[in-house]
């Protein structure tokens, strides 16, 4: 079996911390098991770029429990677990392709490998095996099946690439389900943002000014995690519905420029480019500490920052430091790569099981629907969704109410008022 990873003795931590992730992870372990006896991904070959992490490997042993012949490689450079990676290479044969620390070329080579697969199924988070098929390896297209996309960003990169109709192949966007974006965006990178943050700097959050970009699901789920710790949390969005969103939720909304000047702390959410540029550096007080924990490494303008600095280099695991001409010192934390997985370990086991049970149940869509999908980009079906919700609240033995047949009468009907 062909695959690249640090070290393969590092299977045995992987076996203990895929083992624990595994405990919160009930949805995923239940289709697990349907997956065994009813093989619905029998045949099938899938290729999956997604961080290579603990609920991951939970993902992976689903769907090859499912039938599924898998490879797998690291959505993003530093976010790879190297024993996960050497985990599932040892105890499951699946072939990895993703070192922490990786370079671009070995991330795409990296890419490469996971695609020589012939995948009739693509998992994604962020796009890049769907965009390295339709701008490398078109040959690969007539086999597609389809693909499913886990994150905002990649959503965003398929929904353009549908509206300029150049999209080959049927994409599900697990990101838009509600069981996913809810609890993964919100309650997953509000917390595993700022343990990041905290590992990274051991520094306390309360009485802190902490700003964050954008205000979006992760973006509020940020902000959230922050104010509850004590910090004073500023919002800088671009979208008036939203900006209006955060000041009712009661934070200070203001431009960036103005942010700039007084934040302790940064966090860029907003998965467009350039979010703090030069300018905004320029201004920042001495000592700020800035992080992204969007998809792409570029929402901080690290080119410019670099330009204006007088000297730059790692004073801890994690952060960079930039002197500026005016003497200040600004603390960029993770090369600006998501602070989440970079520093910490992602979003917690509990949330990914929702996340995971969309993708495999989306995989297992993909081949039932397989004939009747069009070119475009799918929600994940309503009833997948709510039988996650339902599968989730039983495990953690919660119970709700069920209509009365005169309540399902009166939801139906319009002629009673007043
Ligand atoms: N994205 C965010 N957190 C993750 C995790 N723990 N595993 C896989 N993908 C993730």
């Amino acid at each position: 079996m062909n695959y690249d990873i640090k070290d393969i003795g590092l299977a045995e931590k992987g076996k203990l911390s895929v083992d624990w992730a595994n405990k919160s992870m009930p949805v995923l372990n239940s289709i697990k098991e349907r997956f065994i006896k009813d093989r619905p991904l029998a045949g099938v070959r899938l290729g999956a770029c997604l961080h290579v992490t603990t609920e991951t490997a939970s993902l992976m042993e689903t769907l090859k429990a499912g039938g599924a012949k898998i490879a797998l490689c690291a959505s993003n450079p530093l976010s790879t677990q190297d024993y996960v990676a050497a985990y599932l290479v040892k105890y499951h044969e699946i072939p990895v392709f993703a070192i922490r620390g990786e370079d671009r070329d070995t991330y795409y080579s990296h890419i490469n490998s996971v695609l020589s697969l012939r995948p009739n199924i693509t998992m994604d988070d962020g796009a890049d095996l769907v965009s390295t098929i339709h701008s490398e390896r078109e040959d690969l297209i007539e086999g597609i099946i389809g693909g499913t996309e886990e994150t905002t960003t990649g959503v965003i990169r398929l929904k353009s690439m549908a509206a300029n109709g150049v999209l080959k192949f049927p994409l599900i966007a697990v990101n838009d389900a509600d069981t996913k974006h809810l609890f993964d965006n919100r309650y997953g990178t509000g917390q595993s943002t700022i343990d990041g943050i905290i590992r990274a700097t051991n520094r306390l959050i309360a009485g802190s000014v902490f700003v964050v970009c954008g205000y979006g699901w992760c973006s509020r789920g940020l902000a959230m995690r922050a104010n509850g710790m004590g910090a004073n949390v500023i919002v800088t969005e671009v979208n008036p519905l939203r900006a209006l969103e955060a000041v009712m939720d009661g934070f200070r909304v203001m431009p960036i420029a103005e942010a700039s000047k007084i934040g302790d702390f940064f966090c860029t959410l907003t998965g467009d480019i350039n979010v703090i540029r030069k300018e905004h550096f320029l201004e920042m007080k001495d000592g700020a500490i800035v992080s992204n924990s969007g998809h792409f490494n570029v929402e901080l303008d690290l080119e410019s920052l670099s330009g204006i600095a007088e000297y730059k280099g790692r004073i801890r695991e994690h952060i960079d430091a930039y002197k500026l001409s005016n003497g200040r010192y600004i603390y960029i934390l993770a090369e600006g790569r998501l602070i989440n997985l970079a520093a910490a370990e992602g979003h917690p086991s509990s949330v990914m099981d929702m996340s995971f049970a969309n993708q495999a149940l989306s995989a297992e869509f993909l081949v039932k629907r397989n004939s009747d999908l069009e070119n475009t980009v799918y929600s994940v079906p309503q009833d997948i969704d709510k039988e996650i919700a339902r599968l989730k609240l039983a495990s953690l033995g919660v119970r709700i109410d069920i209509l009365t047949p005169e309540q399902e009468k009166y939801l139906s009907s319009w002629q009673m008022g007043t």
